[in-house]
C-alpha cells in the first residue's frame, strides 16, 4: 500500500480525500455507514453568522451526468455549529475544514473570528456560492472583492485559511493570484457552474430560484482544467474538486496539481464514494508501483 498522506499548510491528512462542503452535512448520517476516521478530512456545510432557511423549493434538479442545486446556504448558524456539531466532528481523528460564508465582509470576518477560537483545523472561506444574492459569488467573481474579503478574514485568524473559488469567472488565475496576495494559505476549486433548466410544458424554470449551481461528473474536465491552470499560477497549495467520482478521477485531479481532492455530488449516488475512491486510488498506485501519493501531484506532462 502506498503512503497516502499529504500535508497542506502544515496540517497532516492521512489521505487526500475530503467530502466537499454541502454534500456531507456534519457527517452524522455517514458515520452510520463507515468510520469517518477513514477520511483525509471533512469540509462541513457552509456556516453563516445567523441561521438560514435557504431558498424555496424546488432547489435540486438532475441533469445528464450531474445536478443543479440552489440550496441557498441553509444552515443553523455559527453558534449552533460550534456548540452542537463541531465537538462531535473533532472526535473523529480526521481534519475538519469549517466552510463558512457571509452576506457582507463583516459577517465573514465575524464567523472567522468565532471559528478561530475553536479547535477546528482549517477554515474554508466560501466566496463562490452562486445561490445567494449577497456575498457568495458576488465576492468571488471580482478580484478586488475576493482580495478584500480574504484580507479582512486573514486579519482575525491564524488558522490555515483556504479560499474556495468560483468557476464562473473570466480568469480563474487572476482571482487565485488576488486571494493569494491577500493572505490565503490555500485555494480550493471549483465550486459549481451556474446553470439553468426549463420545464417546456409549464415554461417555468425547474428551480424556484431560476438558476443554480451545476456539479457532478459532467463538470469534471472543466475542474481539471481550472485546477491545472491555478496550480501553475500560484505558490500556495490547491485543493481540487468538481465531478470527482472515482479513484482514477482523484489521481487525475492530483496530476493536474491538486494536493488533496474534495468529493461532492458523487456522494449523492454512492454514499460510500469517499472511501471507495480512497481504495481505488490505492489500487491504482499499487498497480503502477507508486509508493507515495505525493509523487503524482502535478505529475501531468503537458504537450
Ligand atoms: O446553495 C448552496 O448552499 C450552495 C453553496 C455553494 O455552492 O457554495
Amino acid at each position: 500500500m502506498a503512503d497516502m498522506s499529504v500535508k497542506i499548510c502544515g496540517v497532516d491528512f492521512k489521505n487526500p480525500i475530503i467530502p466537499a462542503s454541502g454534500v456531507f452535512g456534519y457527517g452524522r448520517e455517514y458515520e452510520e455507514l463507515f468510520p469517518l476516521q477513514r477520511l483525509g478530512g471533512i469540509a462541513t456545510k457552509g456556516t453563516t453568522l445567523h441561521k438560514r432557511t435557504g431558498n424555496p423549493a424546488p432547489r435540486i434538479a438532475e441533469t445528464p451526468s450531474g445536478m443543479l442545486n440552489s440550496v441557498g446556504l441553509q444552515n443553523p448558524g455559527i453558534d449552533y455549529f460550534i456548540e452542537n456539531e463541531l465537538p462531535n466532528l473533532l472526535e473523529k481523528e480526521t481534519v475538519i475544514l469549517a466552510n463558512f460564508a457571509g452576506s457582507t465582509v463583516d459577517e465573514c470576518v465575524e464567523v472567522a473570528r468565532r471559528l478561530d477560537e475553536t479547535d477546528v483545523h482549517m477554515l474554508e472561506l466560501n466566496i463562490s456560492c452562486p445561490n445567494v444574492k449577497q456575498g457568495g459569488a458576488a465576492f468571488g467573481t471580482s478580484c478586488d472583492m475576493a482580495a478584500e474579503v480574504t484580507a479582512q478574514v486573514r486579519r482575525v485568524t491564524s488558522k490555515p485559511l483556504v479560499v474556495k473559488l468560483s468557476p464562473n469567472v473570466t480568469s480563474i488565475t487572476d482571482i487565485a493570484k488576488a486571494v493569494e496576495a491577500a493572505g490565503a494559505d490555500a485555494i480550493s476549486l471549483i465550486n459549481t457552474l451556474l446553470g439553468m433548466r426549463i420545464d417546456v410544458n409549464t415554461r417555468r424554470p425547474v428551480l424556484r430560484n431560476n438558476v443554480g449551481g451545476m456539479s457532478g461528473a459532467a463538470v469534471f474536465p472543466i475542474a481539471v482544467r481550472m485546477v491545472w491552470q491555478t496550480a501553475n499560477a500560484v505558490k500556495i497549495p490547491v485543493i481540487g474538486m468538481g465531478g470527482v467520482s472515482s479513484g482514477r478521477d482523484a489521481i487525475e485531479m492530483m496530476m493536474a496539481g491538486a494536493q488533496a481532492v474534495q468529493v461532492g455530488a458523487a456522494i449523492f449516488t454512492d454514499p460510500y464514494a469517499p472511501v471507495r475512491i480512497i481504495d481505488e486510488m490505492n489500487e491504482f498506485l499499487d498497480s503502477k508501483g507508486i509508493k507515495d501519493v505525493k509523487e503524482i501531484i502535478g505529475a501531468v506532462k503537458p504537450w
